[in-house]
């Protein structure tokens, strides 16, 4: 697996994959993605019952699944019997939930970088952090492959103290000036935000911290294009295809 340095080419970042040509967070959206020429994914993980990590977006199982209920209520061997494909379309009914240890060996197989954002349920912050390392380092995935992102500052401290070396990610949906402060503490290499809270001057003030800046969703290239004159590095697409081929990114010969 190549190094984050050679970060973010093309800047796009398929959102929970190829979200929107394939169910979001599948091996199907992963390979998508792949196909169209992205380089990188995004994927949601959160805990099951029993500690597994699992990679899903809601805490409750209705929308993307077969299933009813939340995610931490349920064992991972049941959560494995869902159907995670139906929902978007008759042909992906073969998808399943993945864990994050079967997801990372698809992105290795498939030369994939990957922002695991970690979804929090309220108190379990720590196993949440505990556990995400832990697939990493027995997966034996060099941290500099992988950005490890939260909306949640518990969860990225924890991550941080138990793992230097990760490269962090913190979420913002909404603007406040508590990035600064916040990234610094946990030394982050990214912030990233919703793009409708940026603006010239916000990228300027991240940047000028040595902050890599990213953005989502944007599925418009006209929007993109503008984020990227400002400095972001790059964005969240459901759609990589538009966006790629705006870019003139051809897609892989695999
Ligand atoms: O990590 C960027 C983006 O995925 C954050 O929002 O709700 O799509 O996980 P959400
Ligand atoms: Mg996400």
């Amino acid at each position: 697996m190549h190094s984050i340095n050679s970060v973010f080419y093309p800047p796009i970042i398929a959102h929970r994959g190829a979200s929107a040509l394939a169910p979001e967070n599948t091996a199907a959206a992963f390979r998508k993605a792949k196909a169209l020429g992205a380089k990188w994914v995004e994927l949601d993980v959160t805990l099951t019952k029993e500690g597994e990590v699992v990679v899903i977006h809601d805490d409750t199982l209705e929308r993307t699944t077969n299933g009813v209920g939340r995610v931490i209520d349920h064992s991972y061997p049941f959560l494995k019997t869902l159907d995670a494909g139906s929902w978007f379309g008759k042909a992906f009914a073969n998808q399943r939930l993945l864990s994050l240890v079967e997801t990372l060996q698809l992105l290795e197989q498939e030369q994939l970088f990957a922002n695991i954002e970690m979804k929090t349920v309220v108190g379990h912050e720590h196993s949440l952090a505990e556990q995400v390392i832990q697939k990493i380092q027995l997966q034996h995935m060099a941290p500099s492959a992988l950005l490890l992102s939260s909306f949640s500052k518990k969860t990225l401290h924890y991550v941080r103290k138990l793992s230097p070396t990760s490269v962090l990610g913190f979420l913002m949906d909404e603007w406040s000036t508590e990035w600064k402060a916040f990234c610094a503490e946990i030394n982050a290499y990214s912030v990233n935000l919703n793009h409708d809270v940026l603006s010239l001057d916000r990228v300027h003030a991240l940047k000028a911290e040595q902050y890599r800046v990213t953005a989502y969703v944007v599925n418009d290239p006209i929007r993109a294009e503008i984020l990227f004159s400002w400095g972001v590095d790059a964005v969240f697409s459901d759609c990589p295809t538009s966006m790629l081929s705006y870019l003139n990114v051809s897609p892989s010969a695999t």
